[in-house]
């Protein structure tokens, strides 16, 4: 069995979820279940990223402790993952004593071996960020390229990562495994990053108490970056209690991110695995941003859709399928309410959910709900040949809006193939009944490849429509069930064998307006 361990970012929890947090978390589990589905054995992360000035600023800001704003804003966060219908196997929060300890451990290491030293951090700093700037980045003199805010002149004593010593084995790194970084643009933009020369970066500071204390001085705690990027490992060492899931799932397959952190995911974060003597993950891939009017989403900026209230006017399967059908996943893409019907009506609603009631009703109506149990039509053929080894192919390196456009290509497919066949005309054809059989099993059989397919997109309606397609009704479909398996997404594997009646999938309400 292969293993399979995907993470989205940790979250600060400086203020609420939105969108765009829930955006990533969404892809990671599309790729979690359709792992699930091929039989691989899957870890997948998320969390809250607690420590540093973002938390310590904001929590001062609403005269709280920064324990007390984390505590608060980890459980809005964790209570996202049931409403996206999200299907993590932990939540690790940076607070939590074992990743400190964890954290403490690494980063010792880092520093017997020699990538640690004294020295003076003098420059800009933004604390939203929690990023240091250089010249050539801040906008206006002394503002944030991200926040647009006036950026602290910051001089202090830290200990510094020695990053320039790792100049040339990231650039090996980079040679070695060209999908090391995907999409290839991010690639060129963190080599570029890398052979633009690495300067030694801050590893502690000095003037924050909030975060994890530097074992060897304990004026200074690790700078927050560091500790947050180090949950990826240290999560696996308490996630299951008793268990040392490092053995497993170490290295990661897939970290997924935005562009917003590309720096730290893509330079150092593998430079401190190799100074801490750590296998490197196989793949990282940054995704764009989600846009609302031309601006990146972001709390700082106002300009915020909350996705607990998108759920629950149209449900989370309808919200999953947008963001990874109309912006294409890696790269920017704006995002609205009118998009948003438009792609519902017309794909969710007419493409799918008319295919599926058309489909079962006829078999209701010609044959009592009782599928043919006939070779589905071989003209149809060509058009399946290798569609699952393709969509497993594009979402194994987590290209997610190619993958949903070959399922989506079958959805249309058939729905031709059912104006072609007008088996509302068979029916009443003398001698057709043979053609009336072959259709309409291959129109549940077609419908039940591409749902399986789907699947990861849309959990619940595909798991409701399986069942409508004679899974039992009495088990609950989960991504592992053998119904739901991805060997089964081939025309002809496995014909239902009786269709039940089923509502309107995406019924055609006209959704109330987001605000
Ligand atoms: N805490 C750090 C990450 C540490 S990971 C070791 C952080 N947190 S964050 O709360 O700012 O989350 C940033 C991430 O949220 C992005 O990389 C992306 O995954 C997601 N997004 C936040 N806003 C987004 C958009 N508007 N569009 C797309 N993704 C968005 O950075």
């Amino acid at each position: 069995m292969a293993s399979f361990y995907v993470t989205t970012p940790i979250y600060y929890v400086n203020a609420a979820p939105h969108l765009g947090h829930a955006y990533t978390t969404i892809a990671a589990d599309v790729m979690a279940r359709h792992h699930r589905q091929r039989g691989d054995d899957v870890f997948f992360l998320t969390g809250t990223d607690e420590h540093g000035e973002p938390v310590a600023l904001a929590a001062e800001a609403a005269g709280v402790t920064p324990r007390e704003l984390a505590d608060k804003n980890a459980e809005r966060f964790k209570a996202l993952a049931p409403v996206l219908n999200v299907t993590n196997d932990f939540f690790i929060r940076t607070s939590d004593p074992e990743h400190v300890k964890a954290v403490q451990e690494v980063l010792t290491k880092v520093k017997d071996n020699g990538y640690v030293e004294l020295g003076t951090y003098e420059g800009w700093y933004c604390p939203r960020c929690a990023d240091f700037k250089s010249e050539q980045e801040i906008v206006d003199g002394d503002r944030c390229p991200i926040h647009l805010i006036e950026l602290d002149w910051e001089q202090e004593e830290n200990y510094f990562f020695k990053l320039s010593k790792l100049q040339d084995r990231l650039e090996e790194l980079y040679a070695k495994h060209p999908d090391f970084v995907t999409p290839s643009t991010r690639r060129n933009e963190a080599l570029s990053f890398i052979k633009g020369g690495l300067q030694d970066v801050s590893l502690t500071r000095g003037k924050l108490t909030w975060g994890v204390p530097v074992p060897w001085d304990e004026k200074h705690v690790f700078y927050v970056w560091f500790d947050a990027l180090l949950n990826y490992y240290t999560a696996l060492t308490y996630a299951k209690p008793g268990q040392d899931l490092r053995e497993e799932f170490w290295p990661a397959s897939y970290h997924l991110i935005a562009k917003d952190i590309l720096k730290f995911h893509c330079v150092f974060w593998p430079a401190l695995l190799m100074a801490a003597d750590l296998p490197l993950p196989k793949h990282v891939f940054v995704h764009g941003y989600l846009l609302l009017e031309g601006h990146k989403m972001s709390k700082s900026l106002g300009n915020v859709l909350d996705p607990f209230e998108v759920i629950d006017k149209y449900g989370a399967d309808a919200l999953r399928f947008y963001l990874l059908r109309d912006v294409s996943f890696g790269q920017d893409g704006s995002v609205s309410t009118a998009d948003f019907e438009k792609r519902y009506e017309s794909e969710l609603a007419n493409d799918f959910g008319n295919l599926a009631s058309r489909t079962i009703k006829m078999v209701l109506r010609y044959r009592d709900g009782a599928v043919p149990q006939v070779e589905p039509d071989p003209t149809l053929q060509p058009d399946f040949e290798g569609l699952q080894d393709r969509v497993s192919a594009l979402v194994g390196r987590a290209e997610l809006t190619p993958a949903l456009e070959e399922i989506w290509q079958r959805v249309r497919r058939l729905n031709r193939y059912v104006d072609e066949q007008a088996p509302w005309k068979l029916a009443k054809e003398e001698g057709r009944a043979a053609d009336l059989d072959r259709t309409l099993a291959t129109l549940v059989e077609g419908l039940r490849v591409v749902t399986v397919l789907l699947y990861p997109w849309i959990p619940e309606r595909a798991a409701t429509l399986m069942h409508a397609l004679g899974a039992p009704a009495d088990v609950e479909l989960t991504d592992t069930n053998p119904a739901l398996s991805l060997a089964t997404a081939k025309l002809g594997a496995r014909v239902p064998t009786h269709v039940t009646d089923l509502d309107p999938l995406f019924p055609k309400q006209q959704p109330p307006k987001a605000a």
